[in-house]
């Protein structure tokens, strides 16, 4: 979603900025600009790509300081006018803002009775005119942002540079914001991995902060006027942008990384001889593991089928009631929450703001949260304060795919770790962990031979809609499979429970329908095979998913085939032929398959 990149020191800040706005690019937007502090606020931008952006800008501007944005539209459409950054009435102050105002429509109002004549639609374009206003009124410019935001009703992360002034003073509310501390030089940007580059010393503002940074100093302090303490943070190394390296696209090369980082998410945390697995960061006692009445568990999209499948790996391995929520309906729904029970708040980038949302309204209601996070220091892991790093690795391709595999490998081994403390025999537990310790080969085998995909993509990419159908722990990952189709190939697609399949959907099924159907070899298979018979009696063509070797094969139009494993953990290798089908497809019918079209990589608005 969008993104801000900010530059203050000695260098040239144009060449700077552009390259920390195509390090953003993988967050989704719609459009791009800059401004830099040379005698003026010089400000260009434009709509779509960064690279158009450039193609604007005949002379790069040169000074020393400025900020950058890409925009993800939410009031207003995708124009010039809307893109940032937003010059005041004189041009004295430039303002760049992720996050929504919420009372926009009454400040712009009193703005506009002021004289005030607006050049965009955006809700941002206010916080500019309010700043400048209270600049002229003598206020310094740390004073002018604050006094500006607290009139602000709503979330921001939000960078402002001064035409009089060698400073950027930015801020955080609800939206991320990071701090790069450079040598006689500083950055700003609102995701660590444009930083990278430039320093590995950060400061992440929390919500309520402001940084006054020039090029020597960063000075936070919060809304109502107190001095906080910088706390510096040491960026990890491989926060830094991975590289393309000779693979065409990002998800393909994340799709091929899935067995690497599923090693990095299990190696340490289960032992194969007791069955036992261990996740440091929950600090859970034995104690408090067997008092746990219940288990919620929370995310969105991806995140949200990788906790579908947790819970039922809760269910069978721990015996406890366990429940996955929709993370941006929770809070809204007016849930109980139980202080004793535990809360786990599942997401890749760590920044998705309807989870981020609902970890706060737990907190709020007295019980813990849990993080099953990626992104190391996000939002979500610092709110949460405890819980899991999965350890994919940078995931930049919009469409999740090795983070999906690792959330359900840090589920399952926390369904072993705390089913182990529950009556979870020991011989069960091993034959679990041996399984898991098996499947990054599984994973690379099947990658280097992935069947039967091309076929699969010759059923799909012109059909007008595809189903999705899987029982049990498949169930979420037909789920898994339609999100993909759907985002990269933009093909309507609907999942259910292949039992709900005959309740409704298979009024949509006419000659040639194709219906992707997940069945690895486990104890619902039997029924999942009355689903299939019931889609071919419509005409519809199946592209089954199945076990190797096992004689469901010959249920399928196209048959595709993934390793023997424990039944629970087959969503690690049958999520895989889906991931490709989405991809090929996407490639065939000539879509982004890194930026779909609207989609964010962080969703940082609720
Ligand atoms: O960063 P998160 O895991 O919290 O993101 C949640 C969803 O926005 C994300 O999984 C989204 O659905 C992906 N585009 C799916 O591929």
């Amino acid at each position: 979603m969008c993104g801000i990149f900010g530059y203050i020191g000695s260098r040239q800040a144009s060449e700077i900025l552009l390259t920390g706005l195509a390090r953003l690019e993988y967050r989704g937007y719609d459009s791009a600009g800059i401004v830099v502090k040379n005698g003026i606020l010089d400000c260009y931008k434009s709509v779509g790509k960064v690279s158009e952006l450039i193609a604007t800008i005949d002379d790069m501007p040169e000074g020393r300081i400025g900020v950058a944005h890409t925009r993800w539209a939410t009031h207003g459409g995708v124009t010039h006018e809307n893109a940032h950054p937003h010059l005041s009435s004189s041009g004295k102050v430039a303002v760049v803002h992720n996050g929504i105002i919420e009372n926009s429509k009454t400040l712009r109002k009193m703005l506009e009775s002021r004289g005030i004549v607006f050049k965009s639609e955006t809700d941002s374009e206010n916080l500019a005119h309010l700043i400048e206003i209270y600049l002229e009124s003598g206020y310094s410019p740390l004073n002018s942002v604050r006094l500006s935001l607290k009139r602000v009703v709503g979330t921001w992360g939000v960078a402002v540079v001064f035409k009089e002034h060698d400073l950027i003073i930015c801020g955080r509310n609800g939206s991320p914001l990071v701090v790069g501390i450079g040598d006689q030089e500083n950055v700003v940007s609102s995701d660590p991995h444009a930083l990278s580059e430039h320093t590995s010393e950060v400061v992440f503002l929390e919500d309520g902060e402001l940084a006054e940074i020039t090029a020597e100093e960063v000075k936070v302090s919060r809304l109502d006027g107190s001095i906080t303490q910088t706390n510096i943070t040491q960026l990890e190394e491989d926060w830094g942008e991975a590289e393309l390296g000779d693979y065409p696209h990002f998800m393909l090369k994340e799709m091929f990384e899935q067995p690497e980082a599923l090693v990095h998410c299990i190696s340490g945390r289960l032992n194969k001889k007791t069955g036992n697995a261990r996740l440091q960061g929950l600090n859970l006692t034995r104690e408090r593991m067997q008092q746990i009445p219940h288990v919620r568990l929370l995310g969105c999209g991806t995140a949200l089928h990788a906790c579908q499948i947790g819970q039922l790996a809760l269910e069978k391995l721990a015996r406890i009631p366990s429940v996955a929520h929709i993370a941006s309906e929770f809070r809204n729904n007016d849930p109980v929450i139980n202080p004793l029970a535990l809360h786990f708040a599942v997401s890749q980038s760590g920044e998705t703001a309807d989870t981020l949302s609902a970890v706060k309204h737990i907190q709020s209601l007295g019980a813990e949260v849990h993080g099953v996070i990626n992104v190391v220091g996000s939002s979500i892991a610092r709110q949460s304060g405890q819980g899991v790093y999965i350890h994919s690795g940078p995931e930049q391709a919009v469409a999740s795919t090795k983070a999906f595999t690792n959330m359900v490998a840090a589920l399952m081994l926390f369904a072993i770790q705390l089913g182990r403390t529950r009556g979870l025999a020991s011989s069960k537990a091993v034959a679990i962990a041996d399984a898991m310790e098996k499947l990054p080969e599984q994973m690379s085998e099947y990658l280097s031979s992935p069947g039967s995909i091309a076929e699969a993509v010759d059923l799909v990419k012109d059909a007008k809609q595809v189903l999705f159908l899987g029982r049990g722990i498949s169930a979420p990952v037909a789920s898994e499979g339609a999100l993909k189709l759907m985002e990269l190939a933009y093909i309507p697609c609907l999942a259910y429970p292949a039992g709900e399949m005959k309740h409704g959907p298979i009024a949509l099924l006419e000659e040639g329908s194709p219906v992707v159907v997940i069945a690895p070899d486990d104890h619902l298979k039997e029924k999942t095979i009355s689903a299939i018979h019931e889609c071919r009696a419509r005409g519809a063509k199946i592209i089954l998913i199945h076990t190797n070797g096992d004689p469901i094969a010959e249920e399928g139009d196209v048959s595709i085939g993934i390793s023997p494993t424990h039944y629970l953990l087959s969503p690690i290798l049958s999520v895989i032929p889906l991931q490709l089908i989405a991809y090929h497809t996407a490639l065939e019918l000539g879509c982004d398959v890194d930026r779909p079209r609207n989609l964010a990589k962080s969703v940082t608005v609720e």
